[in-house]
């Protein structure tokens, strides 16, 4: 499952701080141009942009609310644009269960700042909703890419999960052919990852890359 990388192009929500970042961070120093989908860039996050706005590979920022549908679509046209296609694409965007958006702050009292008219959760719509409709847009443009996807010109969706859902992750998921699993956390997951939950977790699933911050 290992992939050339070098001359690639990577979306990555979220990737204005944190985790994210750091992998996009790594995405370039492997040669891969990354778009950076966020509301807003951290200083070390521009700088990374700055830095990598003119050579190859390139860093482009897009400012991107991950609740827009509108705003995901317009990240595939962006780098489409930019670099010429997409290769990878990792709804990494998330936050933790916020006073904002909270199951015990029901919408309407605050200091939720869900709508009570709305019928939607930020938090749901962030942590869940936006990796679907990355997924959907991913698997759309997959299909019509040119060249033809193969398995000399592999495709991949990363999606992040939490440490604390390994176990259900590696024994229940029933995941696509070529599924990628990237786990990121910032604890040692060595402990979670010795057997019976070995790295290469099925035949279609492997774990790729472990990023401690
Ligand atoms: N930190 C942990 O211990 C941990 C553990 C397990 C999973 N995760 C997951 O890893 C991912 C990154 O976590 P992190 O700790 O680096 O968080 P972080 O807060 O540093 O980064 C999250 C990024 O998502 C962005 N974001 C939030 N809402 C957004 C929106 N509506 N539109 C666009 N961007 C938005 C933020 O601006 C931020 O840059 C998240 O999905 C998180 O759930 C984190």
């Amino acid at each position: 499952m290992a992939q050339n990388l070098n001359g690639k192009t990577a979306i990555v929500t979220g990737a204005g701080s944190g985790i994210n970042f750091c992998f996009a961070r790594l995405l370039l120093s492997r040669g891969v141009n990354v778009l950076v989908a966020d509301l807003a860039l951290r200083p070390e996050a521009k700088e990374l942009i700055d830095t990598h706005s003119k050579d190859s590979p390139r860093a482009v920022y897009l400012k991107t609310d991950v609740t827009s549908w509108l705003d995901l679509s317009r990240t595939f046209k962006v780098a489409h644009d930019e670099f010429g296609g997409v290769d990878i694409v990792c709804p990494g965007a998330g936050i933790p269960e916020p006073p904002s958006s909270n199951f015990w702050r029901p919408p309407g009292q605050p200091p939720s700042q869900d709508d009570p008219q709305s019928n939607h959760y930020a938090c749901l719509d962030i942590n869940i909703t936006h990796p679907i409709c990355v997924t959907q847009l991913a698997i759309s443009y997959f299909l019509s890419a040119k060249p033809k996807v193969s398995p000399t010109n592999p495709k991949s969706i990363i999606h992040i999960s939490s440490i604390a859902r390994v176990h259900g992750l590696c024994s229940r998921a029933r995941m696509p052919q070529n599924s990628l699993i990237l786990i990121n956390t910032k604890i040692d997951p060595t402990p979670y990852l010795a057997e019976p939950y070995p790295i290469s977790v099925g035949s279609n699933v492997h774990l790729i890359s472990i990023l401690r911050c």
